[in-house]
């Protein structure tokens, strides 16, 4: 695996300490309110299972699947759902759970989705920013760190599902997935 990667962007600890930090003001701004989690499968999902650890208020969690991306690092723009939420947004605060912001079309698409079923509130809370990539016209509420227009994987991310289980997050070597 590890000969894919060009180099370490973010170590384990720097983003152990990213995640402490969202936790800490997700916590202060939801204090009195409704929470719940929506997460999108499978990227956000390591991101996910660190952030509900370090929130200290009371909250629910759900997650959607959709796919923009299939086998390609570049947005097809196409955004598909494969697996709707359980759980009815009426009366929840949501906040929603990235992995990381690039053209925006999948979290516009979806905020779009959510607010039609009426939650009390919503906002998005990214790890990763790549403000480079956007497309469409989406601002998250919470961002972890901020990634150069490079392609990255670990910590959940992946290109064509493989290196998910990396710790940190490297940037992928433009060979592997240009051919
Ligand atoms: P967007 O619709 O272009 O904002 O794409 C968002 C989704 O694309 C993310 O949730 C990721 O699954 C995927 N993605 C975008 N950039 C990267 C990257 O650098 N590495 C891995 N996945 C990425
Ligand atoms: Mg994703």
């Amino acid at each position: 695996m590890k000969k894919d990667l060009e180099r370490v962007l973010y170590s384990e600890a720097e983003i152990h300490e990213t995640v402490k930090r969202l936790g800490v003001q997700i916590s202060a701004d939801y204090a009195e309110k409704n929470l719940l989690l929506v997460s999108v499968l499978k990227g956000a999902v390591v991101f996910m299972s660190d952030l509900m650890r370090e929130i200290t208020v009371p909250c629910a969690i759900d997650f959607m699947a959709v796919s923009s991306y299939g086998q390609e690092a570049k947005s097809s723009g196409v955004v598909r759902i494969l697996k709707d939420l359980d759980i009815h947004l009426e009366g929840y605060d949501v906040l929603i759970v990235e992995d990381i912001l690039d053209s925006g079309c999948t979290l516009n698409y979806i905020m779009g989705l959510l607010a039609d079923r009426h939650p009390n509130s919503m906002r998005i809370c990214t790890l990763f920013d790549k403000p480079e990539g956007r497309k469409a016209p989406v601002k998250a509420d919470y961002v972890g760190m901020l990634v150069p227009n490079e392609f990255i994987v670990g910590y959940g991310l992946d290109y064509a599902e493989k290196y998910r289980n990396l710790p940190y997050i490297a940037v992928l070597k433009p060979e592997v997935y240009k051919g």
